[in-house]
């Protein structure tokens, strides 16, 4: 065996969380939730905070689990953000008081955030629930936050440093007050974009419709194929994209009791991540599981394959470097 290919998985019961990944993490709403790096550190501004897979795929992959009426507060992204729901009821928000829309998301549910705009969201389920994200770029930047949420986090004790560290003020002493990020002026405000509800649901697609995206890929029927975002090849078939952001990456879903996927190569990063049953995938000759939750990167040029082996029906999404 040439690759070690255990180092490419991601299970998602040996992840380590951060508690307090970001400058809000000690606000009420905000204290209860942890966040994970699983393909490169993301956005996340804790120091600590442990990355499981750091190889470069030209996207990140993290996750977020938040108690309920927890999650993140108000911030923007100069990359793609695309969500992807495992349990629970999460509620989006955005606009920079947070009152310009808002849409509520389940499991198997896809919403892709545009660049440029403040966003939020939340737990409203009653119990601990998870989503994956999936940020643009080897580097996803900075995020920005929204200047009541600074001012509320310092109150709190949290500092966010020009260099984007984080610091405690109960923990550690600010030695060049010049150096703290400040909030945002209104006039800086007005460069960010505004939607509407309507215009953000043209960005999301729900599990429960998926009957209306799905694509058979003519493989015996046991495929079902719903592309999300950019174009998505497999063997000789292409599909094209129903969300229209150019991300730097493709995200599609397998689907079916037998759905399986003969052998391929790819030059570039391509991840599976498992929402439901369990994929066998085979690369090289080498065999791994993944079952709810779990993630793996498959290495680049290898052969691989993949197929459903639970006795339920499965679902897979697939994550590919596109520019
Ligand atoms: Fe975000």
């Amino acid at each position: 065996m040439s690759i070690n290919i255990t180092s490419r998985l991601a299970k998602f019961d040996e992840l380590i969380p951060s508690n307090i990944p970001f400058v809000e993490g000690k606000l009420k709403g905000h204290q209860d939730r942890k966040n994970y790096s699983v393909i490169g550190p993301g956005v996340s501004e804790d120091a600590k905070q442990n990355v499981k897979i750091a190889e470069e795929h030209g996207f990140n992959i993290g996750a977020v689990s938040a108690a309920p009426m927890n999650g993140s507060g108000l911030h923007s992204h100069t990359t793609a953000e695309v969500f992807i729901i495992h349990s629970g009821a999460w509620r989006f928000y955005w606009g920079v008081d947070g009152t310009e829309g808002e849409v509520i998301l389940k499991k198997g549910d896809i919403a892709s955030f545009p660049t440029n705009m403040f966003r939020g969201f939340q737990n409203v389920s009653d119990e601990e629930a998870l989503m994956f994200v999936v940020l643009g770029e080897n580097d996803p930047g900075v995020i920005t936050w929204t200047p009541k949420l600074l001012k509320d986090a310092k109150e709190s004790g949290m500092v966010l440093m020009n260099d984007n560290s984080l610091i405690d003020t109960e923990k550690q002493k600010i030695t060049d007050e010049t150096k703290i990020i400040q909030p945002l002026e209104d006039n800086e405000l007005e460069s960010f974009d505004h939607y509407s509800s309507e215009d953000i649901e043209k960005f999301v697609i729900r599990f429960n419709d998926k009957d209306k995206y799905f694509v058979d890929d003519d493989h015996y029927q046991s495929n079902k194929i719903i592309n999300y975002i950019d174009q998505f090849q497999i063997h000789d078939k292409s599909f094209t994209p129903n969300i229209p952001h150019a991300t730097g990456f493709s995200l599609s879903l397998l689907n079916g009791k037998s759905a399986h996927i003969h052998e391929y190569k790819l030059e570039k990063s391509e991840v599976y991540h498992c929402l439901s049953g369990e994929w066998e995938i085979d690369c090289d000759g080498d065999k791994v599981v993944i079952k709810e939750k779990d993630t793996f990167s498959v290495p680049k040029n290898s052969l691989r394959s993949i197929r459903q082996i639970s006795d339920h029906d499965g679902n897979l999404f697939i994550i590919r470097q596109t520019n």
